[in-house]
């Protein structure tokens, strides 16, 4: 799948956003390394760290029917009142998540504002030394 369509399914996803407090609606598309997609919004809540990202639902959704293997989320936010969607970069929570199921050299986080506009990074640049995560002992990847 091209990064054009992962952004394209995140915009998707983004249509789901539960955001009444901060109206910044967000949505991710998380792909699997066999090609499925798993899209996930984000879920506020009044207390407010019982608040889910966007990132964070697709991996939990995903994680939780068995998929352990990932090739790449994308990542689209933006403000439901101007209907702008300006680059929305993955909060540190988020990225710690990812590095507990991703390989950090391979696994692209693709940053969009639509399908031809968008950055591309790899989980070690938006996270570099995080080298006590579970990946690099073994865990994630499947292993439990
Ligand atoms: N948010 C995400 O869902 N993903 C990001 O990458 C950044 C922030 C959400 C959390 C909260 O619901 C809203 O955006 C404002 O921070």
């Amino acid at each position: 799948m091209s990064y054009e369509e992962l952004v394209k399914l995140a915009l998707e996803a983004r249509e789901a956003a539960y955001a009444p407090y901060s109206n910044w609606l967000v949505g991710a598309a998380l792909l699997t390394k066999d090609g499925k997609v798993y899209k996930g919004c984000n879920i506020e809540n009044a207390g407010f760290t019982a608040t889910n990202c966007a990132e964070r639902t697709a991996f939990f959704k995903a994680i939780s029917e068995g998929e352990y293997h990932f090739e790449a989320i994308s990542v689209v936010g933006g403000d439901r009142e101007t209907g702008v969607i300006g680059y929305c970069s993955p909060c540190g929570v988020c990225r710690q998540v990812m590095a507990e199921f991703c390989d950090p050299d391979n696994f692209k986080v693709i940053i969009g504002k639509n399908e031809n506009e968008y950055k591309v990074f790899t989980l070690r640049e938006l996270l570099p030394e995080a080298g006590f995560v579970a990946a690099a002992d073994g865990y994630g990847f499947g292993n439990k």
